[in-house]
């Protein structure tokens, strides 16, 4: 196993259409649809990152910014921001897109946390996370933060 990853590795970009059975009775995304596609994004970053079986330990937090309408399209952006020993924080964010003007509009950002486990379901060590430029540099900093708030409430 690798000892430590490029944060680069474990980047997704995931886009859907926003289709009737995925809105709510106003004609706007349903939370609910959204939650599952950033579970989708994050855990696949978890897994181009350790490369293992990865179980959600926990989604801490989804913010909704603005509503998105029947029709457009959601683009979901995702990657590892901070790695413990067995687990990996994971920032996604969310922008729509307006299909005939291009327009894209941030509408959410989620963070989640995973778990590294082996075939027999036993937590594994995962590779240490390199940032390479600022960016990157300021979002490891921004996810030990978001982990270490986490441990600190007993979560
Ligand atoms: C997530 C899970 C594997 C943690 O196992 P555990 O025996 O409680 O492990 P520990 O308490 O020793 O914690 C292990 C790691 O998980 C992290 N963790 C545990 N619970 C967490 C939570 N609720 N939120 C965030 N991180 C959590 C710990 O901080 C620790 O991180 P580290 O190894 O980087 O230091 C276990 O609780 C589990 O299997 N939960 C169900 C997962 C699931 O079914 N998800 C939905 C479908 S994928």
């Amino acid at each position: 196993m690798n000892l430590e990853k490029p944060m680069k590795e474990s980047y997704v970009e995931m886009t859907e259409v926003v289709l009737p059975n995925d809105t709510n009775p106003h004609g706007t995304i349903f939370g609910g649809k959204v939650a599952q596609w950033v579970d989708i994004a994050g855990s696949i970053s978890a897994i181009r990152h350790c490369r293992m079986t990865v179980v959600t330990a926990s989604m801490g937090q989804l913010d909704f910014l603005s509503p998105v309408k029947v029709g457009q399209i959601l683009i979901l952006r995702s990657r590892v921001v901070y790695v413990g020993n067995t687990s990996m924080e994971v920032q996604v964010n969310i922008f729509s897109e307006d299909p005939l003007s291009g327009n894209r509009q941030k509408t959410g950002t989620a963070y989640l946390t995973y778990v590294a486990l082996d075939g027999s379901g036993n937590r594994v060590r995962v590779p240490r996370l390199i940032p390479e430029t600022e960016e990157e540099r300021n979002l490891l900093e921004l996810g030990e933060k978001i982990s270490s708030e986490r441990k600190k409430a007993g979560i």
